[in-house]
């Protein structure tokens, strides 16, 4: 049985005095659950606050990237061990924000994936297509592109800390969802390829999240779909009323 995760990403936004009491209020919207678990991403900076705010709510802490080394001359970045130290136990990698606007490429994704899965981090592989790909009718080649160089050198053990995420690029942040058979037919697609890496038990037992302009409107017949596991949440995760609608969302 896969456990839904509503994931809250907050990109490059709050202070953080903004960003405690967002999750202060998160918090209390997800305290009654037990058959779902709710993520937060904020950003570095405010990852040991936030963290002490949610203490004991259950919601896993988690960065937006990370580097493959615990350590070294890697400016800009955040190591596994730093994010551990910070109180996070996840981290979000492959974002089509990282992918397109600095140039991340499957190989590099790839190396955080391996460098995240070696500290024992959930670890979220994003993926999706732009418009053009999609219009191009490319859609299933990129995410297997993705997904197999992306989880290159992952072994089967390793699985169970992997969260795939689709985003396709053109419902990010345009307030366009794919629709939920869209989401549907590539979410089966995704855990057939899966099964087909691995086997058919592991591809059951991962979680596949849709991301794209998911909103209180949209979030329960989202949800509803068999292979949608969850949400990864840009602007709706922002306020508290919506988010907490979102996490509440109806089975
Ligand atoms: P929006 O929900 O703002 O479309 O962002 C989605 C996203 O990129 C989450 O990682």
């Amino acid at each position: 049985m896969r456990k839904a995760l509503i994931a809250g990403n907050w990109k490059m936004h709050m202070t953080t005095v903004e960003g405690c009491q967002l999750a202060a209020d998160v918090s209390k919207a997800c305290s009654e659950f037990t058959d779902r678990e709710v993520l937060l991403a904020p950003p570095c900076n405010m990852l040991n606050e936030v963290s002490h705010v949610i203490k004991g709510s259950g919601i896993i802490i988690s960065s937006q990237n990370v580097c493959w080394e615990k350590e070294g001359a890697f400016t800009g970045e955040i190591s596994p061990l730093m994010l551990k130290d910070a109180g996070g136990s996840a981290a979000i990698v492959g974002h089509s924000e990282r992918r397109q606007i600095f140039m991340e490429t499957d190989e590099l994704v790839n190396r955080r994936v391996k460098g995240a899965l070696s500290f024992d981090l959930l670890t979220i592989l994003c993926i999706g297509e732009t418009l053009e790909e999609r219009e191009a009718e490319k859609t299933f080649v990129v995410l297997e592109r993705q997904i197999r160089k992306g989880l290159a050198g992952v072994e089967s053990a390793d699985m169970e800390k992997i969260v795939i995420a689709y985003e396709p690029v053109w419902a990010i942040g345009t307030g366009k969802t794919a629709s939920k058979e869209q989401a549907q037919e590539v979410h089966a697609y995704l855990r057939k390829l899966i099964g087909q890496i691995y086997e058919k038990n592991i591809a059951e037992q991962t979680r596949i999240l849709y991301g794209g302009s998911v909103k209180p409107a949209n979030v329960d017949e989202l949800m509803a779909q068999p292979d949608i596991d969850g949400a990864l949440v840009g602007g709706a995760a922002l306020d508290g009323d919506s988010f907490g609608r979102i996490i509440n969302f109806e089975n």
